[in-house]
Formats: C-alpha cells, structure tokens, sequence
C-alpha cells in the first residue's frame, strides 16, 4: 500500500474493487483501507446516530464497515447491501463470524436501477462508493434516501472531493486521474454538485467533517 486510506487503495489494484485486495480462506474479505478508516469513521458518525433504528449501509464492500459500527451500536439494526454478490457473502460470513445479531443478511442494491429496497431506514450510509461508480448512481443513492428515511433522517457519505473545482491534495488529483482512466465516468466528485443534488432531493445543507487522508464525511438531514 502507498499509504492512502479508504478508496484510495484501489490505486494499488487498478481494474479491481479495493475489497478484492486480501481473501480469507471462507467468504469473508478484508479490505485494508476499511482497517484503516473504520475508527475515524465511526468516531465521526457515533454523535448523529440516534439510539435506536434502522441503518442502512449502500455499497457496502466486504462488510467490515457494517461490522465495526454494529459491535459498537448494539441498539441499532444494520442492513449491509451492495450489488457484488461475492461481497454480500463476505458480509454474511462475516456476521457469522462475529455472531452479531444487530445486522440482517445483506442485499442486492444496485442504485443505477431506480428500484427502492423495501425496507426501513432512519439512517442511510454511504462509504467510497459515489467517485467507483457512475453519476447515476450517486442520484439514485439520493433519491433511494429521499424516499426510505423520515424527516431529519440522516444521510451519511464518505469520501474525496473536489471543493471549489479543485482537487484538496495531489494525491487525490492522482487518484481521480487513476479512477477516470479505469472508467470514464468515475472520477472524483465536486462537493458542490453532490451538495445541490441533495438540495433537489430535499436533503439540508450537510455538515462537513474532514477526515484523515483528504477525505470528508458529509452528513445531511432529510427536511
Ligand atoms: C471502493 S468499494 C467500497 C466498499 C466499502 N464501502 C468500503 O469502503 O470498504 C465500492 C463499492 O461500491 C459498490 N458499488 C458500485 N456501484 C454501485 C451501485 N451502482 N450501487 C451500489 N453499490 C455500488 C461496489 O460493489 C463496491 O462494493
């Protein structure tokens, strides 16, 4: 590794998921970049979360996000998703493993396909997935919140951004040039756009946390 967090690892792995990185000897994958981010992560989070409810984690890779948060949160109810099937089953090994009675099986969420998971959600949380995956997805991953969460439910994101057109640190300038030569229409995203879109979507105006490694969690509340 180069010594970058969360997605940023992809850069070692060009042409695979970050989560490709390490298989275990079962279904269960461990992606570095989730060791090294989970606890700025859920530091970050712990304080909006409410004491009880529905977490919803889009996009969510190995499970190890999932995992970290729901030890930690015993009261809430977590609902791991992501379109990959081989992490689905590493999510589930992984509840398995760690006998966590706090997270469901995972599901099949595809946010590009405009379909709804038929569930409840107070919390919706999204971890390196808008700048891996095409503009569509970030709209669907808005309005797929806009529709399952109640007012003031929380909206989670975390990532890289550009602010004010501008890349925040070289390294993301290098990530965002990896990104787009592996896919076109990935690419790190402007704060600004992802901000109004949330504004159409009847999401407030996010607070705004820096993390470690340039990368910002966004936390915006359903009107
Ligand atoms: C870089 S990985 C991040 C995984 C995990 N959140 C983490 O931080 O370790 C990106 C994830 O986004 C998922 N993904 C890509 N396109 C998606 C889409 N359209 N809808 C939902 N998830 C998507 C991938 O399957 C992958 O698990």
């Amino acid at each position: 590794m180069r010594g970058r967090a969360c997605g940023q690892a992809a850069l070692d792995h060009p042409g695979r998921p970050a989560h490709n990185d390490l298989m275990m000897n079962d279904a269960r994958r461990y992606a570095p970049s989730a060791a090294r981010n989970r606890d700025a992560i859920l530091k970050a989070l712990t304080p909006y979360l409410p004491n009880y409810g529905r977490v919803l984690e889009v996009a969510s890779g190995s499970g190890e996000h999932t995992m970290h948060f729901a030890a930690a949160h015993p009261r809430l109810m977590f609902q791991p998703s992501d379109p990959d099937p081989d992490g689905r089953a590493s999510t589930d090994a992984w509840t398995r493993h760690l006998g966590l009675t706090n997270v469901e099986p995972a599901i099949e969420l595809d946010v590009t396909q405009g379909s709804t998971p038929a569930i409840k959600a107070d919390v919706v949380i999204c971890i390196n997935m808008i700048h891996i995956a095409p503009w569509s997805a970030i709209v669907g991953l808005m309005r797929s919140a806009a529709i399952l969460l109640p007012p003031d439910g929380l909206l989670y994101l975390y990532g890289p951004y550009r602010r004010t057109g501008e890349h925040t640190a070289p390294s993301n300038a290098a990530f965002d040039a990896d990104l787009k030569a592996r896919n076109p229409a990935w690419g790190v995203r402007d704060l600004e756009a992802v901000v109004k879109l949330a504004a159409d979507q009847c999401f407030s105006a996010p607070d705004i946390e820096a993390m470690p490694a340039n990368n910002l969690s966004l936390f915006f509340r359903r009107h």
